[in-house]
């Protein structure tokens, strides 16, 4: 039932203009598509929940809605998709790390994975919107409506999705952050949430229920404990540790341990593992002057036993994450730097998509560092083109044979706003910046 709400609710939502108003109370899931459809108002759930007061927090907490909706539609490689972010590491020190060594071992290391710049917001945002629209800051960032995501293209094919973020205070919370309670010490932070950044998420209820929390600390308190146990974890989800377990405030020993405690007693639980691809990265390296290459590695019961423990080096990057994932469902794309983007290619193999490498023309090992973003509308330095830049709709045919998503192309087909995306690996980053979009 969710799955039609949500398909209507992309379609319908996606046209520009077409905005709608809170629940005025909380009702069923099921009952929510004719709410969204109104022509005339113009907010949404966007900005409901920011408040980061401990008293706001909990009064919102009490009626906030959770949602668990799942699907079983078949993938050509895999049936769920996780990804386990961490953070501003280099690789050399990653893979020196124990953990994170005997982990990459049990799969395949992605030893040419590169993070699309610094610092981490836009990274985060780029890997659900297939471009970080300029982004070089970690504010409180909102891309407009008008720009679609993954969760359109899951929705697409009713595929479940899902956001669990460790000690998020209560699912769809779309404050900057929240401090642990009783020490002060940052623990969950808005920048590594990539789906509330998003107004085509964070308007409508129902998307915002689907963001959830992890807790370690008390699982009788963690909604991802609870979906697992109940065998509700969706298709996709997106796993977000907290400010000291992703390395972000603490040493890559301690993320290490984290990621032991937290993945070691799913790798045989059925209710995750069921044809499961797990990604752990990063969201970029930590220092600036070097290539942003993040260690990177795919796990899982849908990585053949043969692979484990063996490397590909192609070139893959934050986008490669999209696009594969789209391949893998045969999903529509966002007409953006997911287009072009190299899909894995253990799971290429199976999808008919060709693994490209970057053509030495443009001098990849000397000038790119995909360390500084490029202008656009959220680089808060002055210079460049500041308007977003339309999906590039000629990418409709592209050489993966997949098309754009119909609401895309409707709402951006009259735009004439600027567009940079090729059908390439080659991309663009902050010292080769697209024409126009220098700072
Ligand atoms: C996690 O989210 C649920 C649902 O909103 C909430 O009841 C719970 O208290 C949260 N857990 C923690 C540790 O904040
Ligand atoms: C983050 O989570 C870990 C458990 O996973 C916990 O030990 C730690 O206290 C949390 N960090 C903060 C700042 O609360
Ligand atoms: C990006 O890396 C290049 C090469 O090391 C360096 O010259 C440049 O200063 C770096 N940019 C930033 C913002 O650190
Ligand atoms: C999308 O919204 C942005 C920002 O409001 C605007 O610049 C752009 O023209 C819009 N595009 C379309 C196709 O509505």
């Amino acid at each position: 039932m969710l799955f039609q709400a949500a398909a209507v609710l992309a379609t319908a939502g996606l046209v520009a203009g077409s905005r709608c108003k809170p629940h005025s109370s909380a009702s069923s899931i099921a009952t929510s598509t004719s709410t969204f459809i109104s022509s005339s108002s113009t907010t949404g759930w966007e900005n409901v929940y920011t408040a980061t007061g401990s008293a706001a927090v909990a009064a919102a907490a009490a009626t906030a809605r959770t949602s668990s909706p799942t699907s079983k539609v078949k993938g050509k490689v895999f049936d769920r998709y996780v990804s386990i972010w961490f953070e501003n590491t280099d690789y050399a020190k990653a893979i020196a790390d124990p953990n994170f060594a005997v982990f990459a071992k049990q799969g395949i290391t992605l030893s040419n994975l590169f993070a699309v710049t610094h610092p981490s917001e836009p990274n985060y945002i780029s890997v659900v919107g297939g471009d970080y629209f300029g982004m070089q800051n970690d504010n409180f960032n909102q891309v407009d409506f008008n720009v679609s995501t993954v969760f359109d293209l899951l929705d697409s094919k009713h595929i479940s999705w899902g956001l669990y973020q460790e000690d998020m205070p209560y699912s769809g919370f779309e404050g900057q952050g929240y401090v642990n309670q009783k020490t002060g010490a940052n623990d969950y932070v808005r920048k590594h949430n990539p789906a509330v950044i998003f107004n085509s998420v964070a308007h409508f209820e129902d998307r915002l229920s689907q963001i959830k929390n992890l807790s370690l600390i008390d699982e009788t308190k963690s909604q991802f404990h609870a979906d697992l146990k109940a065998n509700k974890l969706p298709q996709w989800l997106f796993i977000t540790p907290n400010m000291t377990s992703d390395a972000h405030d603490a040493t890559i020993s301690f993320a290490g341990n984290w990621l032991k405690t937290f993945l070691t007693p799913l790798l045989d639980d059925k209710n995750f593992m069921d044809n499961t691809l797990v990604l752990i990265t990063f969201d970029e390296n930590s220092n600036y002057a070097l290539k942003n290459n993040i260690l990177s590695f795919v796990l899982g019961d849908a990585v053949p036993k043969h692979l484990a423990g063996t490397t590909d080096a192609s070139f893959y990057n934050h986008y490669s994450e999209l696009a594969t994932v789209e391949a893998n469902w045969d999903l529509p794309t966002l007409g953006r730097w997911d287009v072009g983007a190299n899909v894995f290619q253990f799971v290429a193999q199976h999808t008919g998509d060709k693994v490209r490498a970057w053509d030495a023309s443009f001098e990849f090992d000397a000038r790119y560092f995909f360390n500084t973003s490029y202008a656009g509308p959220f680089n808060t330095a002055k210079g460049g083109v500041r308007g977003y830049p339309a999906p590039n709709l000629a990418l409709d045919k592209s050489v993966s044979g997949r098309r754009i998503l119909e609401s895309i192309k409707e709402t951006w087909k009259g735009s004439q706003n600027p567009t940079y995306y090729r059908d390439a690996v080659e991309v663009n980053d902050g010292l080769n910046p697209p024409a126009g979009y220098s700072l």
